[in-house]
């Protein structure tokens, strides 16, 4: 099944004038913990133990009673510090041991968590009860097939990425056999951000022109070829082959600066930014004037 459609964060429409970029990750943080703050917490429940009030989406094309997607609801005993992975995993070792979802290394590096949290792509390991409205609604990432629960099919996603060939490809290797290829520390600061990448999804998720367009390559992926693209490491002619991807008719050019790649990041890497730069790249390139 399709996975609940959205549009874009609300607050996404009033930012139209100098410096988007940094606007957008200024209000990102100005909002984390602002507009949802310490509110999650349901104390109705029990009076004596506070607890956080879960709705968390269920499907289950397998079993015939949760054919139908339904969301349930979880009051999970609230502990400080407590995220919203961590709120999951004790519904699903205390209440249910068939909710489905995945995670691996619960701070923020493998990337598998990507949820729709409030209304907003996050991370679940990343994100903190006390900085959400209750009920604390979980649900899959939006415009991906979901497979069960909380967990989507994220193979279109992967070969989108595959597609940019996100792997170093240099023109010489050094002498040595064990030599380090070296990259100056400026060039490093040039690719730091885009390095950050976690292959979440939730940039490719939240962008509406991603679903409408299923060739389109992505934030996520554009952001890995810029990595690579700016590498000075990376040989010319694989730069050049790399930017003749980037820039295809499904390319860089269907990005409609609409930021909210930007905004749900959660490394905070300018993705529209770069994927900006690397549309001049490609102009710089290829537009001849006579
Ligand atoms: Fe690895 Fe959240 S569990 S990023």
């Amino acid at each position: 099944m399709s996975s609940p459609q959205t549009s874009s964060s609300p607050e996404s429409a009033s930012a139209t004038e100098s410096a988007p970029q940094q606007r957008r990750v200024e209000e990102k943080h100005a909002g984390a913990g602002k507009s949802e703050s310490l509110s999650a917490t349901d104390d109705s429940a029990d009076s004596t133990e506070q607890t956080v009030h879960l709705k968390v989406f269920r499907y289950d094309p397998d079993v015939e009673a949760k054919e139908e997607p339904r969301y349930d609801d979880f009051h999970v005993p609230l502990e400080r510090g407590m995220t919203v992975l961590d709120a999951l995993i004790y519904a699903r070792d205390h209440f249910d041991s068939s909710l489905t979802f995945r995670h691996s290394c619960r701070m923020g590096v493998c990337g598998s968590d990507g949820l729709f949290i409030n209304g907003r792509q996050r991370l679940g390991c990343q994100t903190q009860i006390s900085d959400l409205d209750s009920p604390v609604q979980v649900e899959p990432l939006p415009h991906e097939p979901v497979i069960k629960d909380l967990v989507v099919d994220m193979d279109h996603f992967f070969e989108r990425m595959e597609s940019i060939e996100p792997y170093f490809q240099p023109d010489e290797l050094p002498d040595g056999e064990l030599e380090e290829q070296r990259q100056s520390p400026e060039n490093r600061e040039k690719i730091k951000e885009a390095s950050r990448c976690i292959q979440c999804g939730c940039c490719t998720s939240s962008c509406n022109h991603a679903q409408f367009d299923d060739e389109y390559i992505g934030p996520a992926a554009i952001v890995n070829g810029y990595r690579f693209y700016f590498d000075e490491r990376e040989g010319d002619e694989p730069k050049n082959h790399r930017l003749d991807i980037l820039s295809k008719e499904h390319g860089v050019w269907q990005c409609h600066t609409q930021f909210s790649c930007t905004e749900v990041c959660p490394k905070d890497i300018p993705i529209t930014e770069e994927i900006q730069e690397m549309k001049r790249e490609a102009m710089k390139r290829d537009v001849k004037f006579w």
